[in-house]
């Protein structure tokens, strides 16, 4: 039987079966080519979709804007705290409004649990553009990429580097896990993703044919990988106060081009950015100044290295979410 996930919530990639993530992806390809030829696809003129922000965003933004206009639809963007959300109305009856005016929600912000109370509520598709949790959008840009650059995905070597309980690293646990691809989550301990989503995400991966690995040793989890992620080490919403602690604990896993030898030689590296390479950046500036560390989860070497492709996981980004939108509400 074919796939339909038409009216569908997109909150988590564990909702989603290996074969709808295929379908996301193939259709992902298929915009992407019609974008590149100039082929218009406003096929859902007459539909509107609202973007509910309450953390700051470049590409998942944008994205979602880009992809709602070349759709044909109508998009309004509400930013941190232009709304009444939460402050003087309750996510509840503010889902119910929003359901009455859209055809679909994109949420970003703090709790998993909001995402899906929305999605509980409002009685059309809620797309989730990044909790706490998990960023499951950002996965099939992920998925796309890799796919572009090795001709599949099952069997790949993957390897996570930094705060693996993070919404990266949880969600790209159960994405290589759903996919096929072998998965080692390379941290300190403490910073491994928790037992209950590895013990998930190791019966999904039995099913499709993978395996999940934890490893407090950079060499060891660096070793033989087809990729190299990483993330930022303190996230969105996260005091500014654990950024000692975390610069101790994750100095170790710092992705440099020593620990790119490791890898394979035609191993790619993948970041969803934004990403401190470098001190061009307010944050950036205040650490080097502040610890004396210029470059932090990645060097300017690697980040700029001819085995970097995040700025085609960036550009996916916008493909794949418009394969998101189309896909719940054609
Ligand atoms: N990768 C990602 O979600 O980027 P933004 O925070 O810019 O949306
Ligand atoms: N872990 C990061 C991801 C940003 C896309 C954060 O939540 O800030």
């Amino acid at each position: 039987m074919g796939v339909n996930i038409r009216g569908r919530s997109f909150l988590t990639l564990l909702d989603y079966t290996p074969q709808e993530i295929r379908y996301l992806l193939d259709m992902a390809k298929e915009f992407k080519n019609m974008k590149r030829c100039g082929v218009p696809h406003r096929y859902l003129e007459g539909k509107n979709i609202v973007l509910l922000f309450e953390k700051t965003s470049t590409r998942t933004r944008c994205a979602f804007e880009v992809a709602g206009h070349d759709l044909g639809l109508g998009v309004t963007y509400l930013d941190p705290g232009s709304s009444q959300m939460g402050k003087k109305e309750s996510i509840p009856d503010t889902a119910r409004v929003l359901g009455r005016m859209y055809d679909g929600i994109e949420y970003r912000g703090f709790s998993q649990k909001l995402v899906e109370e929305l999605a509980a509520y409002s009685g059309v598709p809620v797309w989730n553009g990044l909790t706490d949790q998990f960023h499951p959008t950002q996965m099939l840009a992920d998925l796309l990429t890799m796919e572009e650059k090795f001709g599949c995905l099952k069997g790949l070597n993957f390897t996570y580097m930094g705060d693996a309980r993070n919404n990266m690293g949880n969600s790209l646990l159960v994405a290589c896990a759903k996919m096929g691809l072998h998965f080692t989550a390379c941290a300190p301990k403490e910073l491994f993703p928790a037992p209950e989503l590895v013990e998930k995400a190791e019966k999904i991966a039995e099913a499709s044919g993978s395996t999940i690995r934890l490893t407090e040793d950079p060499e060891e989890g660096a070793a033989d990988a087809d990729v190299i992620y990483t993330d930022i080490w303190v996230s969105m919403g996260e005091p500014d106060e654990v950024w000692e602690k975390r610069i101790g604990l994750l100095k170790p896993y710092q992705v440099n081009s020593t620990l790119m030898k490791k890898a394979k030689p035609s191993a790619v590296f993948m970041h969803c950015l934004p990403s401190f390479h470098d001190t061009r950046t307010t944050i950036g500036t205040d650490i080097a100044e502040r610890f004396g560390l210029p470059e932090m989860e990645v060097t300017d070497e690697v980040f700029e290295s001819g085995q970097s492709v995040v700025f085609d996981e960036a550009e996916n980004r916008m493909h794949t979410i418009k394969a998101v939108i189309y896909a719940t509400l054609c």
